[in-house]
């Protein structure tokens, strides 16, 4: 069986900028051997965490939509990509949203000491960030990536790697900029090429 890779797209524009960067390295993984799995998460009907804490005894969330569901695809996923545009200077928020609800991965980890992931899995997920951002200033990604760590060490998807592109309000559209395109291929095609034992660099 093929590795299966979810790709989570934080904007909210299917055809945007960085929704045409996760389309590259969804290609790239591709290529490499693995399924992608496109999860849009403002797409998702998915309410913001209450707090009940249900997941402290259970493997759920009390509250049921449609994170429900992606429960068993993130305990079986083999790694992640996430892509999202900085908005006030962190993730989206339906993307926060959704990341929070993973409070149920936390509390199975951290409070009963009885991770939903399994070890072989734990070994080899790995998570690829690509995000974007209007501006151009030095602190730009260092929202989104804190939160990004942070979620990756909930879910045991460790942080690997990453692609930053900064100051979109002027470069305006992607399809100008094909080297950025390529890279996130790249990127894509090597988080792939490392889960099927075929990428040779490092
Ligand atoms: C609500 C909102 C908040 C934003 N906040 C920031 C910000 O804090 N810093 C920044 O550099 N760009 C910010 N941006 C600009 C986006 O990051 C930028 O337009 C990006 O290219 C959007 O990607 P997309 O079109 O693929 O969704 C913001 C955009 C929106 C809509």
């Amino acid at each position: 069986m093929k590795p299966q890779i979810i790709a989570l797209l934080g904007s909210p524009l299917p055809e945007g900028n960085t929704a045409k960067l996760l389309n590259k390295a969804i290609a790239g993984a591709e290529a490499a051997g693995a399924d992608v799995r496109l999860i849009r998460a403002p797409d998702l009907e998915i309410s913001a965490c209450r707090e009940f804490y249900f997941c402290r005894e259970n493997e759920t969330c009390i509250m049921e939509d449609d994170f429900t569901p992606l429960v068993p695809a993130f305990r079986e996923m083999d790694s992640l990509i996430i892509a999202t545009p900085v908005m006030t200077m962190g993730v989206p928020g339906h993307l926060k949203s959704f990341m929070d609800r993973f409070q149920v991965f936390f509390c199975a980890k951290y409070i009963r000491k009885d991770r939903l992931v399994s070890k072989e899995k734990r070994r080899m997920r790995r998570t690829l960030l690509l995000s974007i951002s209007g501006m151009n200033l030095p602190n730009n990604f260092d929202g989104v990536k804190l939160t990004t760590e942070s979620f990756c060490d909930v879910i045991d998807c460790r942080y690997d790697d990453e692609l930053f592109i900064r100051d979109m309000d002027n470069r305006v559209d992607l399809d100008r900029f094909p080297e950025l395109l390529q890279a996130a291929y790249e990127k894509g095609f090597r988080l792939g090429g490392l889960l099927t034992g075929t990428y040779a660099g490092a």
